[in-house]
């Protein structure tokens, strides 16, 4: 079929799903390609969720449908659970309205749809009201059809006499019914970050939680997937529900399976200490969370996750990212000039397009040469760089590199010019000393002048030369004692959702002076990757561990929920940094090539023999690198499998070309040989492989042409024995 007609008949079927939805008015389908999430209004007037999962082009017999719940026993399909009334399960909304009432009872109103932007995406509004109270609630829904994505955020109205309390205020509710849940979820640490947790969901509640304010997702995430009806994760097979959460602050989501085995998953900013007052007429509007459904298992819906962020919600989702040596691990503060053009030298022999510039190039009465001191004071430190940044911007330009600096706009050291200036501008609770972390105090990001200071940082550094293409933004800490000195005493609640808004402002602010720029999201490594802030980055640094071995794990549950181009990935020195661990220089390269390459070292420690596989390495990420970043992820097993071999495949969208990673994380012995059965591969046609960053062929069917069907069906078998053994290829369809 040409892809006219198709995008003919998504039309015409989307047409028809809209069609169906209009005959019955109390019944809102809402549909994807592939999924459909159905509401409808029960009797009393209130809007119930009677469906997220599998397509339904004529949903209107939901109208007639009886759920056989007695009404005394609670509400449990509710929408938008509301506390109050018989609702009796973990409110998505609570309220102290204007007269002291606790309760809310949120009826049905009127919905709107609407088609936008070349047809793929539909927005469907649900309005929702309190008549007696004066409470709006504006439920809306973005539907993508073909990436099967519906985001979901709800804006609050008060419309009261007064002065409200929002006590929760989730983004959005999805309850649904299966006979079993299983969670995937992530969790971790500094250098361990994103860490995959599976656990079966049963009565009651589980809540997964961020109460850090800033660089939330080190120990939890708010990204998730529920497998439906079974016990086992399943990579291919099976109805998966994900969601992910794009907030920069605190979080919450929230698992409560009932007494009628109906699951409802509530996802929002974290309630936690953030009572929010809503004037007489302002609205809030929560942020936004993303759901997609998956019937083939959790690739599909990490799949689905890595299209839609590519094709519309990452700041940047398209074109080459550029390979990179990053100076940290390889020179931390100790650097003058002739060491980075050095690097820069060392970084164009290799191949490598860009260099970055880390931390310790700034502060003059506090020199910024260890993490003391200097933070917050953003003019070149003179005595360590009198040439200044264009110098060096410039001379990886004429060297055919691009140019990177690092900042870390929101914290300061107390040893700063700035912390001595604006000791006001400290996140900071009344009564308590100010707590250290990393030597250093966070900027109130709540506070307008703190925005302007912020924004003047990215600014003011960009000015710094005009050959500067990308920026690594840092935050090296969390909230502690949390308080604010622009909010009075009685509204303290709000900093941790006014930080975040002051963030977004921020951003909102450079996106538009530099809508090209290249910008990293980093927070002592994985500390912010989440979709909040990938709008507005284009990658996250997804660890400060750059051990392959760690690494492996890092990277699978980071691929879970995020595509390929936005995981930086670096090749560093052996024994590693961190972990002190020692691995192949090939297995180094095979894992970060799997992502966004960098490398992380001091080039002249390495060999002449290890810059030479560099290069080619290097080389051959060059012509691949198209499909890791634009192309379809399978993965094959995982790190966390016993038997100690995984593998990554990504696929071009026509299917025509492949990049296979393979690797053994364990001794295999001489008796088990790892067999790799591949997907997402064309069955009717046969592909040639070709494994690359190797002198001479390995194995059995290198160079060989081998049948779709049978690489789908059966596989290949790959005698990776040793730990730390690795092999990758280039499969074409002939
Ligand atoms: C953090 C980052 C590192 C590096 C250092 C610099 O730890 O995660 O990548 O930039 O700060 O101080």
């Amino acid at each position: 079929m040409k892809l006219s007609s198709i995008i003919t008949a998504a039309a015409v079927l989307m047409l028809s799903a809209f069609g169906a939805e209009a005959e019955n008015s109390r019944v809102i389908n809402i549909r994807t390609e592939k999924s459909s999430l159905v509401f409808s209004v029960n009797p009393d007037g209130m809007l119930v969720c009677d469906h997220y999962g599998a397509a339904i082009g004529d949903a209107s017999s939901f109208s007639l449908r009886k759920n056989y719940i007695r009404g005394d026993h609670g509400t449990p399909y509710a929408a938008y659970p509301a506390m109050g009334g018989r609702s009796f399960g973990e409110p998505a909304l609570a309220v102290t309205h204007r007269n002291g009432d606790l309760n809310t009872e949120l009826k049905y109103v009127s919905h709107t749809t609407e088609t936008l932007q070349d047809n793929n995406i539909s927005e469907t509004t649900i309005s929702l009201a309190d008549s007696i109270q004066g409470l709006e609630t504006d439920l809306v829904f973005t539907a993508y059809w073909k990436q099967n994505i519906i985001t979901a955020h709800t804006v609050i109205r008060n419309r009261e006499k007064g002065d409200i309390t929002l006590r929760s205020f989730y983004s959005s509710a999805l309850p649904i019914k299966a006979e079993k849940y299983l969670l995937t979820h992530l969790y971790g640490a500094w250098a361990r970050e994103a860490q995959v947790d599976r656990t079966v969901l049963t009565h009651g509640t589980k809540s997964i939680e961020s109460r850090k304010g800033v660089r939330t997702t080190h120990t939890e995430s708010p990204a998730f997937m529920v497998s439906l009806d079974t016990d086992r994760f399943d990579e291919n097979n099976g109805d998966v529900i994900a969601g992910a959460l794009a907030w920069s602050g605190n979080f919450k989501l929230n698992f409560e399976v009932d007494e009628f085995n109906i699951l409802t998953i509530l996802a929002g900013a974290n309630p936690y200490a953030s009572e929010y007052r809503l004037k007489k007429g302002e609205s809030f509007t929560t942020p936004e969370m993303i759901w997609t459904f998956s019937a083939e298992g959790a690739g599909g819906a990490s799949r689905n996750l890595h299209r839609w962020a590519r094709d519309y919600w990452m700041h940047s989702g398209s074109g080459t990212v550029p390979s990179l040596l990053n100076s940290w691990e390889g020179a931390y503060f100790n650097f003058d000039a002739k060491t980075l053009t050095d690097m820069i030298d060392d970084a164009a022999s290799m191949g490598l397009e860009m260099f970055v510039l880390d931390d310790g190039w700034f502060g003059n009465k506090y020199p910024r040469n260890n993490d003391k001191a200097g933070l917050g004071d953003w003019d070149v430190n003179k005595e360590k760089l009198p040439e200044g940044i264009d110098y060096l911007a410039s001379y990886a330009h004429e060297k055919g590199l691009r140019f990177g600096i690092w900042i870390e706009p929101e914290m300061v050291n107390p040893k700063s010019e700035t912390a001595e200036k604006h000791p006001d501008w400290i996140v900071k609770g009344a009564s308590y000393e100010t707590t250290l972390i990393r030597n250093q105090w966070l900027l109130d990001m709540s506070l307008p002048a703190v925005q302007d200071f912020v924004f003047n940082v990215f600014d003011r550094t960009m000015s710094l030369s005009d050959k500067i293409d990308y920026i690594k933004w840092d935050a090296n800490r969390h909230v502690e004692n949390a308080g604010s000195n622009g909010l009075p005493d009685d509204r303290q609640s709000e900093f941790w959702i006014r930080y975040v808004q002051g963030f977004y402002n921020v951003m909102e602010r450079i996106r538009k002076k530099y809508p090209d720029v290249m910008v990293q999201a980093c927070a002592s490594g994985g500390g912010r990757v989440e979709y909040g802030a990938l709008k507005y980055f284009d990658e996250f640094w997804t660890s400060d561990n750059t051990e392959a071995l760690s690494r492996t794990k890092i990277q699978y549950g980071t691929s879970l929920f995020f595509p390929a181009n936005v995981i930086g990935s670096h090749v560093s020195a052996v024994p590693n940094h961190q972990t002190g661990n020692i691995t192949p220089l090939k297995f180094r390269f095979d894992i970060a090539c799997s992502g966004r390459l960098g490398m992380e070292l001091q080039p002249k420690h390495m060999t002449d023999d290890e810059k030479a596989f560099a290069r080619k390495a290097i080389e051959s990420y060059k012509g691949y690198r198209d499909i890791i970043m634009n192309g379809d992820l399978w993965r094959i097993g995982s790190p966390y499998d016993d038997c100690g071999y995984y593998g990554m495949m990504y696929v071009s969208e026509d299917k025509s070309k492949a990049v296979l990673f393979t690797y053994s994380i364990k001794y295999q012995s001489r008796t088990v040989i790892p067999q790799f059965r591949l997907r997402g591969l064309d069955p009717e046609r046969s592909y040639h492989f070709k494994e690359i960053n190797v002198d001479k062929p390995r194995f059995w069917f290198d160079g060989k042409t081998l049948p779709g069907d049978l690489l789908e069906a059966k596989g290949v078998n790959i005698p990776l024995r040793g730990i730390y053994e690795s092999a990758v290829f280039i499969i074409e369809a002939e």
